[in-house]
């Protein structure tokens, strides 16, 4: 088995597929919408590379634009299909692995990526084999959007320690209800994999104490996860690692199947505008999340977790 097999297989679980679709309910997220606003004019062809259950595909055909969504995931594309047909939406999806998709050259206005997939694409040469593909089918002058975890902020512990740590808790203390629950839905976690549903009775009993605390405790569990990571890096070097940085882990959202192990990498946004300017592309701007959100934080284009790229082909 290859790691895109481990990918597929590991998308292609139900639980995955449930979790994908209740995700589908929010919609674009906050920071995604604004970007789509800034740099996407509606009415033109749109292709979104790991469409999973059909989420952003949904909310930019009813925005108007013409859509095509692939992912390697035939369950995902299943549910995806059919969820559109519900809401009688005119979109396409296929099956296939990016890298391997078949599709006229030069047919798309806009490619997407968004949800971090390209921390996702194991070894370097794919990445550039990636950029290749996507450069293939856009239009002259089309874009590439797409989405990274930071490098920076994932293994850069001391300002992780000392400088976002300290913020976050002083920001929640002073949030409502409200911000909190969306802070705590709308970020990524490796150590709660648990669907908020589950927890509805602790949610009611403690309320606001609870999500401040759960928020609170999250900083310190990620910090101690990275420094295991870090060490498990150091001492099982050969195992772990099988290009420099890369990780072997589960990186999944929903499901804890510890047997399928998948291949994920942090970049600096210098990595990733280098090979976006190595691969023929211009790069328009690269936003952290926080600078969307106009989220004034010291240092914020530096210590944030995700990264939005803009890039042109010309
Ligand atoms: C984190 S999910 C995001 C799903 C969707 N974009 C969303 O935000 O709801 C990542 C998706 O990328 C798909 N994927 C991963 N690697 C892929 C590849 N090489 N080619 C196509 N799809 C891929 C997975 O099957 C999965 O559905």
């Amino acid at each position: 088995m290859n790691y895109f097999d481990n990918l597929r297989t590991l998308y292609n679980n139900p639980i995955e597929i449930k979790g994908f679709k209740q995700l589908n309910k929010k919609g674009l997220f906050p920071e995604e919408e604004i970007l789509i606003k800034k740099h996407l004019k509606p009415g033109k062809k749109v292709l979104v590379i790991g469409c999973g259950a059909g989420r952003e595909c949904f909310v930019l055909a009813e925005m108007g634009f013409e859509v095509v969504g692939v992912d390697i995931s035939k369950e995902m594309v299943a549910a995806a299909k059919k969820l559109s047909e519900k809401k009688k939406l005119n979109i396409k999806f296929f099956e296939s692995n990016i890298l391997d998709f078949d599709y006229k050259k030069e047919s798309f206005d806009y490619v997407l990526m968004l949800e971090q997939m390209y921390n996702l694409i194991p070894f370097k040469k794919n990445r550039l084999l990636l950029l290749k593909k996507v450069r293939f089918l856009l239009k002259k002058n089309g874009l590439f959007i797409f989405s990274a975890y930071s490098k920076l902020y994932f293994h850069l512990i001391f300002p992780y320690l000392f400088v976002k740590f300290p913020q976050n808790l002083i920001r929640n203390l002073f949030s409502s209800k409200d911000k909190l629950m969306h802070l705590q839905q709308s970020k990524y976690s490796f150590s709660n994999p648990k669907p908020l549903s589950r927890i509805k009775l602790l949610k009611r009993f403690f309320g606001k104490v609870y999500y401040a605390l759960k928020l609170f405790l999250r900083e310190p569990i990620f910090l101690f996860k990275n420094i295991y990571r870090l060490i498990q890096k150091i001492i099982f070097k050969k195992r772990a690692v099988l290009e420099p940085g890369d990780l072997i882990g589960n990186p999944s959202l929903f499901c804890k199947n510890e047997s399928l192990k998948v291949v994920f990498k942090y970049f600096s946004p210098k990595q990733i505008t280098e090979k976006i300017v190595e691969s023929d592309f211009k790069l328009v701007r690269y936003y952290s999340r926080d600078e969307l959100l106009e989220n004034k934080r010291f240092m914020g284009k530096i210590f944030t977790d995700i990264n939005y790229y803009v890039a042109e082909k010309f």
